[in-house]
C-alpha cells in the first residue's frame, strides 16, 4: 500500500515552490528500499538526481556532502539530514560533512573556537549516536580547510556581482565575509570532486529547501567551468559544442574519440561551430555522454565537476504551530532533551485539532498542520499502516489529541533515553570521524 496523507495545504506550498523555483519531483522509483522520509513525500524535490541515481542502480560510487551551522543546538528538524545520510552511507557513498564554521561567524557572529565545541557536543556526538559510521566519512571545518578556500576564491572568477546579489539581495552593511560565504558553501560542495579527495564522482546534497540558492549558485559554477557541453537542439540532434575560443579543434577530436568509444560511429564535426554532431544518440543518451565528456574533461581541467544534485526536503512543524527552530525552544525536541523534557513539550504542543472535543469529534482533525502527527511521520512510526490508521481516525473526528500525545511522549522518552547514552558512548570515537584539515 503506498499512503500519502500529506497533499496537504502544506504540500500544496512546496509544489508552488518546486514550479516557481524549477525543482524537479523527487521520483523514489527504482530506488533500493527508499527511507521513511522518501517514502512520505517528506523529501519532495530535487536537482539533477539522474546522476546518482544511475550511480546508486549500477553500484558505483557517488558521493554524499553536507554541512551544518554550528550555532545552535541540534534538534529534531537537523536528524532529517543524518537519516538520509545513513540511508545513502548503506548504499556505499563517500561521506563528506562540512562544519560551516565559517559562515556562522560571518551570519551569526559565532567565534571559531566556540563553533568547535558547539559542533562537536551538539552535531557530531548525536551523529555518531544516531549512528553515522566512520567508514569513508569525513566530518571537517571549512576554517581549516585550503582546498575549499581555495575553490571559494578561485570559483568566484565566473560569476559577476550583478548575478551574485540578485541571488542573494545583500544590503549595503553586509559584511564582507558573510558575502563570500556562498562561495566557501560552494567549495565545500565540490571539493570531494578534487583529485586529492574523491576525484570527480556523482555528488548529492540533501538539504532543506532554503538551501537551494546555494545549490543553484554552485551549479552554475559547475557548467560555468566546463569546456564542453552537451545539449539537444531545436531541430532535435544531439550535439557537443566547445564553450570557449581555445583549443576548438583538440577539443572535438578528444571529444570525437569518446563518442567513438561508446560506440558511435556516425559522427558529424563541424569545427565552424565548434560542433560535433551525434545523429545516433537520443535526448535520453545526454547524461551518459555527459559523463564520459566530464571524465575526458578531468584530465584537462582541475575544476570539472560533475554537476552537484541536490534532494529537498520539508520542513518539520514545530510544537508552537510554526517552524521547528532553535530560538525558540518550546517549538523544538532537542537530541539533547531530556526525556522528560521532550515529553512535556509534546503534551502541551499545538495540534491540528478541533477547538473543543466536541468540534474535534463532529468535524475532526487536521493531521496536515500538525506537529504532533508530523513526529509520527517524520520521526517516531516506522508502520506506514499505523500511521495511515492515525491520519484517518483524526480525519473522522475519532482519534483525539490526547491519544496522539501521549503515543507521541511514550515513543519520544525511550528514544531521547537512548541517544543520551550513546553519546556518552561516542565520545571516544568522535576523532575516528573528525579532521582538521
Ligand atoms: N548553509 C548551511 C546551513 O545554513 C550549512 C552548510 C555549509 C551546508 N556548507 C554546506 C549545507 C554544504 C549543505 C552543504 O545550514
Ligand atoms: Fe494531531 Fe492527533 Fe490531534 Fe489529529 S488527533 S490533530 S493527528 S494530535
Amino acid at each position: 500500500m503506498k499512503i500519502d496523507p500529506w497533499t496537504s495545504a502544506q504540500y500544496a506550498d512546496y509544489s508552488k515552490l518546486r514550479d516557481e523555483f524549477g525543482i524537479e519531483p523527487f521520483d523514489i522509483e527504482g530506488l533500493p528500499e527508499p527511507d521513511r522520509l522518501m517514502r512520505r513525500g517528506v523529501i519532495f524535490g530535487c536537482r539533477g538526481f539522474e546522476y546518482v541515481r544511475k550511480a546508486i542502480m549500477e553500484k558505483r560510487p557517488f558521493i554524499i556532502l553536507s554541512g551544518l551551522m554550528p550555532s545552535g543546538r541540534m534538534h529534531l528538524g537537523h536528524k532529517m539530514v543524518i537519516d538520509q545520510i545513513k540511508y545513502y552511507q548503506r548504499l556505499g557513498a563517500h561521506i563528506y560533512i562540512a562544519i560551516a564554521d565559517i559562515e556562522s561567524y560571518a551570519a551569526r557572529n559565532m567565534p571559531l573556537d566556540k563553533a568547535e565545541k558547539i559542533a562537536i557536543e551538539e552535531y557530531v556526538l548525536n551523529y555518531i549516536a544516531l549512528g553515522l559510521e566512520s567508514k569513508d566519512t569525513q566530518i571537517y571545518f571549512q576554517s581549516k580547510r585550503q582546498a575549499v578556500k581555495d575553490l571559494a576564491y578561485l570559483l568566484g572568477k565566473r560569476i559577476i556581482w550583478s548575478q551574485y546579489s540578485a541571488i542573494y539581495g545583500f544590503e549595503e552593511t553586509t559584511n564582507l565575509c558573510h558575502i563570500f560565504s556562498p562561495l566557501v558553501q560552494v567549495g565545500d560542495i565540490l571539493h570531494p570532486q578534487l583529485k586529492q579527495y574523491s576525484g570527480p564522482l556523482p555528488l548529492l546534497v540533501p538539504v532543506g529547501v532554503d538551501q537551494d540558492p546555494h545549490i543553484r549558485l554552485t551549479r552554475d559554477l559547475c557548467n560555468a567551468h566546463r569546456l564542453l557541453n552537451v545539449t539537444f537542439t531545436k531541430d532535435g540532434k544531439v550535439g557537443i559544442f566547445v564553450k570557449g575560443e581555445d583549443d576548438v579543434q583538440k577539443l572535438l577530436d578528444k571529444a570525437k574519440d569518446e563518442m567513438r568509444a561508446m560506440g558511435y560511429s556516425d559522427l558529424n564535426m563541424i569545427p565552424k561551430y565548434k560542433a560535433l554532431y551525434i545523429p545516433g544518440a537520443a535526448e535520453s543518451d545526454i547524461p551518459n555522454i555527459n559523463e564520459a565528456l566530464i571524465k575526458m574533461e578531468a584530465s584537462l581541467n582541475e575544476y570539472t565537476f560533475y554537476p552537484a544534485a541536490a534532494t529537498y526536503h520539508r520542513f518539520i512543524t514545530g510544537l508552537t504551530g510554526g517552524k521547528m527552530s532553535s530560538s525558540n525552544p518550546p517549538s523544538a525536541i532537542f537530541l539533547t532533551d531530556s526525556p522528560e523534557e521532550g515529553a512535556k513539550k509534546v503534551r502541551s504542543a499545538v495540534t491540528g485539532g478541533g477547538a473543543t472535543v466536541e468540534e474535534h469529534k463532529k468535524s475532526g482533525g487536521r493531521p496536515e498542520v500538525c506537529g504532533v502527527f508530523e513526529l509520527f511521520v517524520y520521526h517516531l512510526l516506522d508502520d506506514d499502516n499505523e500511521l495511515k490508521a492515525i491520519y484517518d481516525g483524526c480525519k473522522a473526528g475519532k482519534r483525539l489529541c490526547g491519544e496522539c500525545k501521549a503515543q507521541a511522549a511514550t515513543l519520544l522518552k525511550p528514544f531521547l533515553a537512548d541517544l543520551g547514552a550513546k553519546r556518552e558512548a561516542a565520545r571516544s570515537r568522535v576523532k575516528d570521524y573528525l579532521r582538521y584539515d
